[in-house]
């Protein structure tokens, strides 16, 4: 009957309003871990996204690691991206770059083959080293070439 009816509706309500205040209380945790995780490990600039799990290891292992993750090694393609780079890593710590001139010495290019259109070079840099194919960030923004079984890199991905 009617009686049955708006009981089954009050509660119903209830229900949806219990509902809604859960909701809120989760939004406002993700608001507050997504603040927390950007502050420190997450820098987003444009539609990228650069990540680091803190692991540091070498050039091969790096690429895998954020292949596997669904993204790529890190690689800066302005002056925006290079220092949002830049902020994930601590006083004195490097990372690499999703470069390397390891098909052509002092040829630069992504790691989908397409020649480097933007760099950020230490001055002296690239000086091929004894041999270094590989390139890395130091934490005043510049970068540096330097040997790809360097296992001391930061390992920063970008999705
Ligand atoms: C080297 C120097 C050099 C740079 C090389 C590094 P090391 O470090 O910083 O300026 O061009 O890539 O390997 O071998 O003197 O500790
Ligand atoms: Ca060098």
């Amino acid at each position: 009957g009617q009686k049955g009816e708006s009981a089954t509706f009050d509660s119903l309500q209830r229900q949806v309003t219990a509902l809604e205040k859960n909701i809120q209380t989760l939004q406002a945790d993700i608001s507050r871990h997504q603040k927390f995780f950007s502050f420190r490990w997450v820098k987003s600039v444009g539609k990228k996204t650069f990540m680091s799990t803190g692991t540091k290891d070498s050039f091969e292992n790096g690429k895998s690691l954020c292949t596997k993750a669904g993204g790529g090694l890190a690689c800066p393609h302005n002056h925006a991206e290079n220092t949002a780079l830049r902020e994930i890593l601590k006083d004195s710590e490097q990372a690499y770059l999703g470069m390397s001139d390891v098909q052509t010495e002092g040829k630069f290019l992504y790691l989908n083959g397409r020649p480097v259109t933007y760099t950020n070079w230490e001055t002296g840099e690239p000086n091929n080293d004894e041999n270094e194919d590989c390139v890395a960030m130091y934490d005043n923004e510049k970068w540096n070439d330097i040997d790809c079984s360097n296992s001391e890199m930061l390992i920063i991905c970008e999705f």
